[in-house]
């Protein structure tokens, strides 16, 4: 039984991860489809193409050899943003992306500095989003901060494509090894180097001093800096320092560190890189190519992004007049015309049924009237079959007609009905280039609907009855050319189910980041109610002040004048009608300014499909420019075809199914199945009182700054110092105060799940614990850790078993042989609470540098056992009378000893 379960978990986790649809495929060695693109606010610069490119070529004959002639790349598209000039080079892009990219070049926000760093949030193996460069990095001489750049693209690379981690910690660069020496957290050992403190500098000259060992836990203290030596013959690893020419393999089993505290160690279960590397898919069926030499160059194709066109396919069937779903429908397109869709954009709208008629040829959107114009089109009654190719074709058309391309333009496909005839246009479709989003209605939806959102890199929707799921759909698809303070943002999407005659009040924080082109928008079934919106200072908007259309459908909408107050906006429906009616409120924004960078919230599985019992994941990212928001209630809430939902709260502890703590990405396990089909994410963030805070020192999977090399006897050249960043958090727009986002994170199916079972919720094991500490306390350890669940992350494990040893190979390889803990006096929290455990190690003699090292094990209910947890280590540390001796620095270096005292660094000055 556990087998069997963790075998479930463990091919869950080989899958990629869903939502993001890069387009990149390994066809005969070579990577074709790679996107490299460029963020709309980096000013035009032929230098930036042109340094790309050369980044590439490197690339891609290391990565050549770094895989042992088995990959390289062969081609890949530039995208530049439509800010920059048009050029006869450039072609129309298809389904590339900025928000889809691999490789995004983007300034950093609040200038934090330049690491190249991949947005890498899955588990090990597992696909990354993208890999972000600055146009700093790519156009300044930082050769000895990072090494080539090629390298450097190829060890983001392995984060992104393979899912593997970074070898060193920033948080812990030293550990003690099992021969007691005091070493850098690094792969492979054979990286050398010194052990030092790099002191006040003056001019061109620093001074060093050799590092001290804290008394508490015998490691260096923190300003300790590990600096390489120039001179490397070490050949790995390239998740560590790939800046060396001797460096160009990745750790393998044989030269894997296994003892060092780093995320590769955490998340792969102290499993090399390239034994990760070499399970993933992409080395599946690829064999090494036949000679050394590599193959061809890279070619380049140059993209630059069109204005953009979408068009509306909207389906008017029989069924479309059950459950209310054209009204719904109408509400919710029209939404999407007036709130969503970015100013200057081409707009289409097509209807279908057995036929399809064009509705609107391409009408650019310019002022607050343009939407009008298509409206009006929108069905008035609902008849006929469903063709939803004949719907996809007309869609063609009125893009083509204005000699719009179909290449890179968007169809929102909107369905409720079944089309056994679907596949017949799946080839004209991959033809057009044309992107599709799916939004399926109801439970009868073409099964084969997200097919075509699948082939195109669209997003897929689904929305039931009874909620506001369309809108939130509708409100999800802005651009994706990158240009954030353009986008709306929803703020709230609400459907309250409210009794005759009776108030239902509610609140609306609108934050300094947001504010401009402000919507309140309510909806009802029955009768319209009577509103009270109030502004922070006050200010009263009242019924007559909210606007409707003359096209009667039961929607009625105010734009705040100017840009919202910021502060909480208090809301108040009276339900008029003496019989209880379903009420929906929707609050849109965009940005405060141009210039500032609204706080986003974004959502997704970590797979577009589930077969029970497999668990998946859900992640939730809230950020800021480029940087987690941090000290946010963020709340999934899942529902099935049937309308059952659940709800989760979803965590940024870096424990369970969340990688990293404080990063920003909020994630949780999802079992709890309800029947097979589509299931919708809706994710909820908010932040009160103040809690929102920035993470400014966040970086993960990034390539290390190095700070200077080791070159001869006492000489140290140092590389300027990393930009340091004051304060480690800040509030989000400076200003703090409530905030809230609520985004559609689309949809999901779901198979496998027996039909005869009412709760058939499947029980895993506890969670296995990825954050245990330990630390001395006088003669007593103290241990720290995340408590798991009784199933995976949810509810509360039966007993914990743990188990000590000297020997850290002992514990890895048998951990049931080791010795016993008694843990009785402890009894497991609730999955997600902070465990703190003390222990006396009795049988133990202890004395200065006696270390030990601890496992443990959650066991739950049914006797289902986790997988062990990391193994933390405790040294006994005594610190000697005198002050400390200057060799404790030096058992990496033979002639670290001559450097200790006065060095003289000189600075490495950049060009
Ligand atoms: C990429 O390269 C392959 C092989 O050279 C070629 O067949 C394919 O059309 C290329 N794709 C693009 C987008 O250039
Ligand atoms: C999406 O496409 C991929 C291959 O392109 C395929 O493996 C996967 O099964 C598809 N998923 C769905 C839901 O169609
Ligand atoms: C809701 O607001 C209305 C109007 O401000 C007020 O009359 C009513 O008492 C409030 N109801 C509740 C439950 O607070
Ligand atoms: C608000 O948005 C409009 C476009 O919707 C734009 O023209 C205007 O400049 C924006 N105002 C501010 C202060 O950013
Ligand atoms: C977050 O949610 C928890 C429980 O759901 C609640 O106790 C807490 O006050 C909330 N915090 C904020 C900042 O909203
Ligand atoms: C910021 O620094 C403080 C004090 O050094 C620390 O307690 C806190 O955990 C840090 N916060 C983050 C998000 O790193
Ligand atoms: C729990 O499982 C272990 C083996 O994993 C077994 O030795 C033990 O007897 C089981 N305990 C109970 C109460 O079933
Ligand atoms: C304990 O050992 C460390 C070296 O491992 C040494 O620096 C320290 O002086 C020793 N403490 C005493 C009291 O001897």
């Amino acid at each position: 039984m556990v087998s069997s379960l963790n075998i479930i978990l463990g091919i869950a986790f080989q899958l990629l991860l869903g939502v993001k649809s890069s387009m990149v495929n390994l066809n005969n060695n070579g990577y074709d489809g790679v996107v490299i693109a460029i963020n709309p606010s980096v000013p035009e610069d032929e230098k930036l193409i042109q340094n790309i490119k050369e980044m590439v070529l490197e690339a891609s004959t290391y990565l050549f050899h770094a895989t042992k002639q088995r990959v390289y790349f062969r081609n890949v598209s530039i995208l530049v943003p439509m800010t920059w000039k048009t050029k006869p080079e450039y072609l129309i892009p298809k389904q590339e992306s900025y928000d889809q990219a691999d490789v995004i070049v983007a300034d950093p926000y609040l200038k934090y500095g330049d690491d190249p760093y991949t947005l890498q949030y899955g588990q090990c193996g597992q696909k990354g989003q993208y890999i972000h460069f600055t146009p700093n990095f790519l156009l300044t001489d930082n050769l000895p901060i990072y090494g080539p750049r090629g390298r450097v693209f190829v060890h983001e690379w392995a984060h992104l494509r393979w899912g593997v981690f970074d070898e060193y910690n920033v948080d812990r660069p030293f550990y003690i090894s099992r021969r007691n020496t005091i070493e850098a957290t690094r792969c492979s050992t054979h990286i050398t180097g010194l052990n030092v403190v790099l002191k006040e500098c003056k001019g061109g000259s620093c001074i060093t001093r050799p590092c001290r060992r804290d008394s508490l836990t015998g490691l260096y203290e923190a300003k300790c800096t590990f600096i390489p030596e120039k001179s490397q013959t070490a050949k790995e690893s390239i998740m560590f320092m790939q800046n060396f020419n001797s460096v160009v393999e990745f750790c393998t089993r044989k030269t894997h560190n296994t003892e060092a505290p780093n995320l590769q160690n955490k998340m792969c279960n102290h499993r090399s890189t390239w034994d990760i590397i070499m399970g993933s898919d992409d080395f599946q069926n690829v064999s090494p190519m036949k000679g050394m030499d590599p193959p061809a160059p890279p070619t380049f194709s140059l993209l630059r992004s069109k204005q953009r066109v979408v068009c509306l396919v909207l389906d008017k069937s029989g069924s479309m007049a059950a459950e209310d779903r054209l009204i719904r429908m109408k509400q919710a397109a029209e939404l999407y015309l007036i709130q969503i869709i970015e100013k200057g954009s081409l707009v289409g709208m097509v209807t279908f049924e057995n036929v399809a008629q064009i509705k609107n040829y391409l009408t650019e959107i310019t002022d607050d009237n343009a939407y009008q114009k298509i409206t009006a089109n929108l069905p008035q009654e609902a008849s006929g079959g469903t063709s939803i190719c004949n719907g996809l074709k007309a869609g063609f058309q009125a893009i083509t007609h204005d000699n719009q391309n179909t290449s890179g333009s968007e169809i929102i496909l909107l369905t409720d009905g079944e089309d056994s005839e679907i596949s017949l246009c799946f080839e004209e479709v991959k033809q057009s280039g044309a992107i599709i989003h799916t939004i399926a209605l109801g439970p009868s939806a073409a099964r084969e609907l997200e097919t075509l959102s699948n082939m195109t890199g669209g997003y897929r929707f689904y929305a039931n009855k009874g909620t506001s799921g369309l809108i939130d759909a509708f409100s999800r698809i802005s651009s994706r050319s990158g240009n954030i303070s353009q986008q709306a943002i929803q703020l709230e999407s609400k459907a309250l189910n409210i009794s005759g005659r009776k108030w239902i009040n509610g609140t609306v924080p609108v934050d300094s980041t947001i504010g401009n082109d402000t919507f309140f928008v309510v909806t009802w079934t029955m009768q319209k109610p009577e509103i009270l919106l109030q502004d922070p200072k006050g200010k009263k908007y009242k019924t007559p002040d909210f606007k409707e259309d003359k096209l009667n459908i039961r929607s009625t909408r105010l734009q705040i004048p100017g840009i919202a107050e910021t502060g909480t906006w208090t809301y108040s429906l009276l339900n008029n009608d003496i019989n209880s009616q379903m009420l929906t409120v929707t609050v849109t924004s965009r940005a405060r300014s141009p210039t500032t960078l609204p706080v986003i919230a974004d959502a997704h599985m970590s797979q577009n499909t589930a077969h029970f019992p497999s668990p998946l994941i859900v992640y939730a990212r809230v950020s800021q420019g480029f940087l987690p928001v941090l000290g946010i209630n963020v709340t999934a809430i899942i529902e099935n075809e049937d309308g059952h939902q659940v709800t989760l709260e979803l965590w940024d502890n870096g424990a369970g199914a969340d990688t990293v703590k404080n990063d920003g990405i909020y994630s949780r396990y999802f079992t709890d199945y309800h029947g097979n089909g589509r299931y919708s994410l809706k994710v909820r963030a908010q932040a009160r009182k103040n809690t929102a805070r920035l993470n400014l020192r966040h970086h993960q999977n990034k390539a290390i700054y190095i700070p200077g090399y080791a070159e001869n006897v006492g000489t140290i050249i140092a590389n300027p110092p990393k930009p340091e960043v004051k304060d480690n958090v800040t509030k989000p727009g400076g200003g703090g105060g409530d905030i809230i986002r609520v985004v559609s994170g689309g949809t999901f199916t779901v198979s496998g799940v027996p039909a005869d079972n009412h709760n058939p919720t499947p029980m895993f094991p506890p969670g296995k614990i990825k954050d245990l500490e330990a630390k001395f306390k006088g003669d007593h350890i103290q241990l720290s850790w995340t408590a798991p669940g009784n199933s995976l992350d949810k509810g509360k494990a039966s007993c914990y078993v743990m188990r000590i040893s000297k020997c850290f190979l002992d514990l890895q390889e048998d951990f049931d042989k080791a010795a016993l803990v008694n843990t009785s006096s402890l009894t497991p929290k609730k999955a997600g609470s902070v465990e703190i455990f003390e222990f006396k190690p009795e049988s133990f003699k202890i004395e200065n540098g006696t270390k030990f090292h601890i496992a443990i094990k959650a066991i739950n209910e049914a006797n289902l056992t986790s997988e062990v947890s990391n193994i933390a280590q405790a040294t006994k540390f005594i610190p000697s009378q005198k002050p400390s001796a200057p060799n404790l620095c030096t058992n990496i270096s033979a002639f670290s000893l001559a450097v200790w005292g006065l060095a003289v660094i000189a600075i490495y000055i950049l060009n």
